[in-house]
């Protein structure tokens, strides 16, 4: 797959399935342009790398709750291809627990950033009649998981987005799908008690947690021409888990 060319943002590229994202579509010939909030060495480092093997990537400290900065930052580019919408946070507490600022900040990185790229994104690619937009959301969305009340609402408000906005764009040359990945190995999958971990991989059909690359791989398929005639739906690449 080729994206010689074209222009992409990942919202939060510094680690994780982000960071992956970026280099899938770096690697393919995309000018890439990527979201963060803290440095990080491995992230500094893989910029100079890129930088010395002639990748375009380029990083961008732009907070996903921030609309006037987010605005700013989309301003300035002529042309967007592609936007991923990939930022997330999870911040674990039962409801009848949780702190009204937990679920307020999860929902605000998670919801609402999202809804600010899907706004002015969204406005730039209807001026050149071309785009495609994928938002990672998550199983949480789609089945009861204790602890994540504000996280699988938060995520499920992407799903709802998702179909809205496929439908907004659709007659104008824009396609905009999900991504529900089940339990995938990064930093957010290492906040989980390894106990829980340990269950959880017991709970996974295919009896192994996903890898970035899986997850890329569909982001590649959704952002390319073999996906041409798909838009508005969620896509869930779990394992098998959310089946059983
Ligand atoms: N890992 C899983 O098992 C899994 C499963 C289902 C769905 N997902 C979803 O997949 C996405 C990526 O998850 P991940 O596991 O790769 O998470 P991760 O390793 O924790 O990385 C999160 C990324 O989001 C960025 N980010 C966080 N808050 C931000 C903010 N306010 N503004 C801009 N960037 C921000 C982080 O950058 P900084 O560090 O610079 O803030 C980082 O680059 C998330 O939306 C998550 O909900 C993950």
């Amino acid at each position: 797959m080729n994206f010689e060319g074209q222009t992409v943002i990942i919202t939060g590229g510094s680690r994780g399935i982000g960071h992956g994202i970026v280099k899938a579509f770096a690697q393919r010939g995309a000018f890439v342009h990527f979201t963060y909030t803290k440095e990080n060495a491995d992230m500094l480092n893989f910029l100079a790398e890129a930088k010395q093997n002639g990748l375009n990537v380029f990083a961008h400290k732009v907070d996903s709750t921030n609309e006037t900065l987010i605005e700013k930052f989309i301003e300035g580019f002529d042309t967007i291809d592609i936007l991923v919408n990939n930022a997330g946070i999870v911040s674990d507490q039962l409801i009848p627990l949780m702190d009204v600022e937990v679920w307020n900040k999860v929902i605000d990185v998670n919801l609402n950033g999202c809804f600010y790229y899907l706004k002015h994104v969204s406005r730039k690619m209807l001026e050149k009649r071309k785009g495609n937009i994928i938002n990672i959301t998550s199983v949480s969305a789609l089945k009861g998981v204790k602890g994540q009340g504000n996280y699988s609402a938060s995520k499920a408000g992407i799903i709802a987005l998702t179909r809205t906005l496929s439908m907004e764009l659709a007659a104008k040359n824009i396609r905009v799908n999900a991504i529900a990945p089940g339990y995938i190995e990064t930093d957010m999958l290492d906040t989980i008690d390894p106990a829980v971990k340990k269950e959880y991989l017991k709970s996974i059909p295919l009896r192994r947690f996903g890898k970035v690359e899986d997850v890329c791989n569909l982001v590649l398929f959704l952002a390319s021409d073999l996906s041409g005639y798909i838009t508005g739906q969620c896509i869930v690449i779990d394992g098998g888990l959310s089946v059983q």
